[in-house]
């Protein structure tokens, strides 16, 4: 697939008479391709069953002269009112049982049988219209799913499948009761019937059952999805190319993204390093590991749908990126792997709940200095599209496994503990000397690899502990923190055993005691880089022959290691047991670097180099996130600067 550089449209958003300027508009910007369609079924389907195109028609024609190219989104986001109208049991409802409000979007139920009818009714037509438009060079399924909460519902057709998704797993009742342990606090069932939801209720749910519950959620939603990738590959045929928008929060969410991606051609992204509300953008490293994990979820290199340009907000607006701060955030995502980049969006609107999602072109229609910064980076890096699609090979890898993540959510253990902010602190310790770095499924491959992190990775089954050992073998480093492998994949501790469970030979450690440290509470260990804070949680070790780097300093657990590091076979395994300082964690990360000869460049706090690799050629892109002037690798950088360069 090659590379695109455009915006999100809108085109039904403006009076008709402005399309033709606008479009010519779009040419002078430098824009390949246009997002359309998504939240548009009403204009595509007025009243059940009349079905018209025609303004789609229209919009493409009009853009085909100027040629750009199209992404059709699915309009289901957006159920029309007429449908919600008609069939009311298409809202989700929340843990309330409330039903959830038409006239925002995303509220429908994934499991409701006629919403799955009408959504296979208007993909179908939609892509039986277009199915010889050799203008949509992509599809993209509904509007970043999941997204605002729309990852969960207890409406009673979700009740019925959560039973029968139960009953296809576990076959026999016995089976449910003894994996979820029921027998605690006389929740027994005697049949797959009596099983509630997780609604409230005093105290919590069992967490085996909860756990159980997202996977169904992210059952649904994947098949869902799955529906309409279905649909479009039998209408179009194999040339068909699929791709989704996933949003930012995606560890927060109740579906498995790789799971959701595996059926369509590449994963896209909506990159917003700032949001409604946020005084300051998300830091730079968060950026970037989001970024790694989009392509990390194929693979490959992705597509970026919706790059912030203004600043954005519902209700309440957020921080305004500063001049060429928004365009600087575009470098750093074609470095990371985004081969394609729309901007959200071309123009603001002047109604409706997204007046302050602000364009790229203000609602005055003026082309001021957003616009400036768009055509400029289009036209510098459209130089280096064979560059944008070239592979990018890493050397560190971290890993999540998504029902480890809910197991957190279900019990975060302190109220310090932010899965996402544990992981993202160890990720900025590597991604301050400037490696590549993949985020992958813990069910991948990662042999290739010479380091991989696994943070707080409470559920170690079998095949990960042997995949562990094998990698370790080998030469490889891991790095294990606190409340590793403590829990099994139905989410109960294991019987006789000691912590980290199953690893203690990988790790040389035994876990004695834990201690769950809350919000501003904390301990203090001393070692190797220095004293350090610990927070959030602390293992009191005992070696079983792991070198010993840190221990606690406080009375009664002096004797107690709080990082260690162990040999196996020809590698080595850290094991962090506590929430440590960020200082820590490089100097952690700088020795493996060292060690395992990675690639690296130290660079000033806050301005960041990628190298990137194409055929013969080498090349580095600079950002310079920081409102300061840097001088790097005799470059002088201004203010948000950034830069492709070739090296020699
Ligand atoms: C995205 C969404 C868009 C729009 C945008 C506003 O999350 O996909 O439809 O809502 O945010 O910032
Ligand atoms: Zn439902």
């Amino acid at each position: 697939m090659k590379s695109f550089f455009g915006v999100d449209y809108y085109p039904e958003h403006w009076p008709i008479e402005m399309m033709d300027s606008d479009m010519d508009r779009l040419v002078d910007l430098g824009v390949e391709v246009v997002r359309i369609g998504e939240f548009a079924w009403h204009i595509m389907e007025k009243r059940e069953g009349e079905y018209d195109f025609s303004f789609f028609d229209m919009v493409i024609e009009k853009l085909k002269k100027r040629g750009i190219k199209v992404i059709f989104g699915t309009p289901t986001a957006t159920p029309p009112a007429w449908l919600i109208n008609k069939y009311p049991e298409i809202l989700q409802r929340d843990e309330n049982l409330m039903p959830r409000s038409f006239g925002g979007r995303r509220m429908y139920c994934y499991n409701n049988e006629v919403y799955r009818e009408y959504t296979r009714k208007i993909v179908t037509k939609l892509a039986e219209h277009y199915k010889n438009e050799d203008s949509i060079i992509a599809w993209q399924i509904d509007n970043e799913f999941g997204h605002e909460g729309s990852d969960i519902c207890f409406c009673d057709t979700c009740k019925e499948g959560f039973r029968k998704f139960l009953k296809d797993k576990y076959e026999e009742i016995e089976n449910l009761n003894k994996t979820w342990g029921t027998v605690f606090w006389s929740q027994t069932y005697n049949s797959f019937d009596e099983i509630p939801l997780p609604l409230k209720t005093i105290t919590h749910h069992n967490p085996s059952m909860q756990l159980d519950y997202r996977r169904f959620m992210s059952k649904s939603i994947n098949e869902y999805a799955k529906l309409q990738v279905d649909i479009l590959r039998e209408v179009l045929g194999n040339n068909a190319v699929i791709t989704t928008n996933i949003a930012g929060g995606y560890f927060d969410k109740n579906f498995d993204h790789k799971e959701m991606v595996k059926h369509m051609d590449f994963a896209s992204y909506d990159n917003y390093p700032v949001w409604g509300g946020l005084k300051e953008p998300i830091t730079p490293a968060n950026i970037a590991m989001d970024l790694d994990f989009i392509r990390g979820l194929k693979r490959k290199n992705f597509w970026i749908v919706e790059e912030l340009m203004g600043a954005q907000g519902h209700t309440i607006i957020g921080y305004l990126p500063r001049p060429n701060q928004a365009k600087m955030w575009a470098y750093q995502a074609v470095a990371h792997g985004a081969q394609s980049i729309l901007f959200f969006r071309y123009r603001t609107a002047t109604f409706g709940t997204e007046e302050f999602c602000l364009g790229i072109i203000d609602q005055d229609n003026r082309e001021g200095r957003k616009y400036k910064e768009v055509k400029e980076f289009f036209s510098d890096v459209k130089k280096y599209k064979d560059l944008l699609q070239s592979p990018i090979k890493s050397e560190i890898a971290f890993l999540y496994d998504y029902d480890n993540i809910w197991a957190w959510k279900i019990q975060p253990q302190s109220t310090a503990f932010n899965f996402k902010e544990e992981m993202l602190k160890i990720y900025t310790a590597f991604y301050k000397y400037n490696t590549h770095i993949d985020v992958i499924d813990a069910k991948d491959d990662f042999s290739e690899y010479k380091v991989v992190v696994l943070p707080v990775m409470m559920i170690v089954d079998e095949n990960l502990k042997n995949k562990l050992e094998e990698f370790t073998k080998k030469g490889g480093i891991v790095v294990l923190t606190y409340r590793t492998s403590i829990k099994d994949r139905n989410n109960n501790l294991y019987l006789g055993k000691t912590m980290p469970c199953n690893l203690n030979q990988l790790t040389g450690i035994e876990v004695e005691e834990i201690e769950s440290l809350q919000e501003g509470q904390f301990a203090y260990a001393d070692g190797k880089y220095g004293r350090t804070k610990c927070c959030v949680m602390r293992e009191m070790i005992n070696s079983k022959g792991a070198e010993v780097i840190y221990t606690y300093e406080d009375k009664f657990y002096k004797n107690k290691a709080c990082i260690t590091v162990n040999k196996f076979g020809e590698g080595k395994v850290y094991y962090i047991g506590s929430s440590v300082d960020s200082d820590v964690l490089s100097s952690l990360a700088k020795e493996i670097i060292m060690e395992k000869s990675i690639e690296h460049f130290e660079t000033p706090f806050g301005v960041e180099v990628y190298s990137r690799y194409y055929g013969d050629k080498k090349y580095l892109f600079i950002m310079n996130h920081t409102e300061e002037e840097h001088d790097v690798l005799g470059i002088k950088l201004m203010p948000y600067d950034s830069r492709i360069i070739e090296v020699k």
